[in-house]
């Protein structure tokens, strides 16, 4: 960017970056859908256009047509600009305790499962975990177990394609007001108060956090750097983004890593029906059992 830009912006005009034309949003849509399942409609465009600014301004470049071209000639979806671009461009939205009622029958039904079974430490994995409300609310839930002797250990891993997100998930800092949703026998005992500058602030307690894992991992790839031995998978109000044939292939990837006798849990809003999906036992409207 040129200094009499950086000038303008400084003294509070502010800056054009040309139109972001329709085939600047399709050929951009169209990389983001092919490298990373999510679905951007035409109705979509316009909030791409302002949330892609920020890295406009931050990389300096006059013109979203520029900014476009950048990200697809730099090609591998690993490369630096399109995590970064990835970061903005996802939803994140989420909550503990969210869709409560799989944390109930997590309770009421896995873990007697579980017991009869001897599965005594299960592994649970987050698939496009966001800033980690869902994994903490598995590890609040699963550690009151291991207080009440019905499990031994557990471990979780959290995933998702968001960097930012991820960074978040670690440090488990969260604003006081996302603490409203957990319930208070967890409350008490599962976070940390901040102290005293003013920040109303809480953190997961130390112990919680040492059973977790997160990882960068896209469930559009082929293949998961992952072990196969899950007892549980979480994968809820991801694969809501992607089209019917691109959820198929991603929850069968999915599976490869969950255990005959294992759990997986969809969003509310999500669906799997005529997808079949081999080996998979419908037990709830959004909770399936592999088959053995
Ligand atoms: C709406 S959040 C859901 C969070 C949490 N599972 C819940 O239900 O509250 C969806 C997450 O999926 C992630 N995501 C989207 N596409 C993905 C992909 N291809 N691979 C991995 N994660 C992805 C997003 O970054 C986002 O954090």
């Amino acid at each position: 960017m040129d200094s009499s830009n950086n000038n303008l912006s400084n003294i509070g005009f502010t800056q054009d970056f040309g139109e972001f034309t329709d085939r600047d949003f399709h050929a951009l849509s169209k990389f983001i859908y092919n490298e990373f399942g999510i679905q951007l409609p035409d109705k979509k465009k316009f909030l791409l256009k302002s949330r892609l600014i920020k890295r406009l301004k931050i990389l300096g470049i006059p013109k979203y047509s520029d900014y476009v071209n950048y990200v697809l000639e730099s090609g591998q979806k690993g490369s630096e600009e399109v995590i970064e671009m990835i970061d903005v461009v996802s939803t994140n939205k989420t909550d503990f305790f969210r869709e409560n009622a799989h944390f109930d029958f997590l309770i009421d039904k896995v873990v007697p499962d579980f017991m009869g079974r001897g599965i005594k430490s299960p592994k649970v994995w987050s698939a496009g975990c966001s800033s980690g409300e869902e994994v903490y609310t598995i590890c609040m839930v699963l550690e009151e177990e291991v207080r009440l002797n019905r499990l031994r250990d557990y471990q979780v891993y959290g995933s998702d394609i968001s960097v930012s997100i991820l960074k978040k998930a670690v440090k488990a800092i969260y604003p006081f007001s996302r603490a409203e949703q957990i319930p208070d026998r967890y409350r008490k005992r599962y976070l940390l108060k901040s102290k005293g500058d003013g920040k109303q602030e809480v953190r997961i307690v130390k112990t919680l956090r040492d059973k977790t894992r997160f990882m960068w991992l896209n469930l559009m790839d082929n293949q998961y750097v992952l072990s196969k031995n899950f007892d549980i998978i979480f994968c809820r109000n991801t694969l809501i983004y992607f089209d019917r044939e691109t959820q198929r292939k991603v929850v069968t990837n999915m599976l490869e890593h969950l255990k005959p006798g294992g759990y997986l849990f969809i969003g509310h809003s999500e669906s799997l029906l005529n997808q079949n999906i081999p080996n998979l036992k419908q037990i709830k409207p959004t909770i399936y059992l592999k088959l053995k």
